[in-house]
């Protein structure tokens, strides 16, 4: 039985330390998580796999790491300084407050009180650099990573001799004040994503929009999604930025109906020609081959690392009616699984405690792995199904004698008896 509602999600996460609230021993900090240590393996894992597939096995892909804070410049050629907002009502009566397109009735959704007019209000958090908070220290935290790569641009163009088409990749914190934050991870102040801008020829563009809709809905499929949970959708020309020429988003069926996983857009020249005009410098592409030269178009793939790590969470969470009553199991792709392997002495005693912790000593310089030795192998198992650990190899008496281990598989729960020599390539070939 598959996950359908929030709260298994929730309470899992809380239980396998998975994730936790903010701040949560001072009453909790609203839209705020912190991951635990097996949530920040899974997490990584999903940044580490996108960052693989999308950059290093790639030869038109190069990755950047800008910083958070930039020049307040950037924000305002951009347009975020003066259109990145929300319109938001307040109730009178309950005092809370909302985004207007999200509250269908005139009145308010909590107590029924008369609700203000829309005010717009801007999402990017402000701060001040340096000692003295006045307006020309202004600094905003990034909403999005997106125009570190557009601001680099250049950079990346001269050093490392890309030519078009060709992408920047980057994954990053950026930060977003958003008035109705919730559904645990999915929207939150503070996320990571993971962006890329794929720079082309503008008669290109077109093409690799289609390419890159693919690609991205792909790839959530080959990590383990099932495909009646996913969905590409078009955006309505209504829905489109008037600078885009087109939009789609990956969703993903979450306990609270179809929402947005990462969103690609032909973004075409916009951004660059908005620099160009802002920081007066020169950011267009000479074609070596033609000598021609212009602003290049981007297609933008922009993900969420935080969304993407909830989808496979709940993607992968399973309840199974056993012997002993229900068997909860998280049937991770093997490469998100936060712990590949975990090794059990049948009893923790010599000789077989030795055997497993020397097993345990060559496996970790491979990849993560736990020990245990507390409880049958039947809890030991059921602990480790919870956290969607692949393989789970048990030593015993026979390994003395033969040199053998049993490895036993997540999905199946089927058995095998290898040679203790062969553990780490076994496990290595499954993890590609
Ligand atoms: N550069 C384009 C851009 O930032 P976006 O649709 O606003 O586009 C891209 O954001 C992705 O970032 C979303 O698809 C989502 O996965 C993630 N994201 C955006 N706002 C978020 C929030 N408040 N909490 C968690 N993830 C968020």
């Amino acid at each position: 039985m598959a996950a359908n509602d929030m709260n298994t999600i929730v309470s899992l996460a809380k239980r396998r330390g998975f994730i936790f609230q903010s701040s949560e021993i001072y009453g909790g900090l609203n839209s705020c998580w912190d991951y635990g240590p097996y949530g920040v393996l899974l997490k990584k894992n999903v940044k580490d796999a996108w960052w693989k597939d999308n950059v290093l096995s790639r030869k038109d892909m190069v990755g950047l790491d800008s910083s958070i804070l930039m020049s307040p410049k950037i924000w305002e050629a951009s347009g975020h300084v003066g259109n990145f907002s929300d319109p938001m009502i307040d109730c009178k009566q309950c005092k809370l407050r909302f985004r207007a397109d999200h509250v269908e009735t005139e009145k308010c959704p909590e107590c029924g009180g008369e609700l203000t007019e829309p005010r717009q209000f801007n999402l990017m958090f402000k701060t001040f650099m340096g000692p003295v908070e006045e307006a020309g220290s202004v600094a905003y935290l990034r909403p999005e990573t997106a125009q570190g790569i557009f601001v680099n641009f250049k950079n990346v163009c001269t050093t490392s001799r890309k030519k078009l088409p060709f992408g920047i990749a980057q994954i990053g914190k950026s930060f977003r004040n958003e008035i109705t934050p919730g559904n645990f991870t999915f929207r939150t102040r503070e996320f990571e994503q993971m962006e890329i801008e794929y720079f082309c020829k503008p008669d290109e563009a077109e093409k690799l929009y289609e390419y890159w809709k693919n690609e991205r809905f792909d790839w959530y499929k080959r990590l383990g999604i099932k495909p009646e949970n996913l969905r590409l959708r078009d955006h309505d020309k209504d829905e489109l930025a008037h600078y885009a020429l087109g939009c789609a988003d990956v969703e993903y069926k979450f306990p609270f109906g179809f929402s947005e996983l990462e969103g690609i857009a032909n973004r075409t020249d916009y951004d660059l020609k908005k620099h160009i005009e802002h920081s007066g410098k020169d950011l267009s592409y000479m074609d070596p081959q033609d000598n021609s030269k212009f602003v290049p178009f981007v297609i933008e793939p922009s993900a969420g690392a935080d969304r993407a790590t909830l989808a496979f969470l709940i993607d992968a969470y399973n309840e199974e009616p056993d012997k002993d009553g229900t068997r909860v199991v998280l049937n991770f792709n093997y490469r998100l699984a936060p712990v590949k392997a975990a090794i059990f002495p049948l009893m923790k005693k010599p000789p077989l405690k030795e055997f497993a912790e020397k097993l345990f000593e060559d496996a970790v310089k491979h990849f993560p792995v736990e020990y245990d030795e507390v409880g049958s192998i039947g809890k030991r198992y059921r602990r480790q199904d919870e956290i969607g650990t692949p393989f789970c190899i048990t030593v015993d008496f026979d390994s003395i004698e033969d040199n053998s281990v049993t490895i036993r598989n997540r999905d199946t729960m089927e058995q095998e008896r290898i040679s203790v020599d062969a553990v780490i390539e076994y496990i290595n070939s499954k993890l590609v």
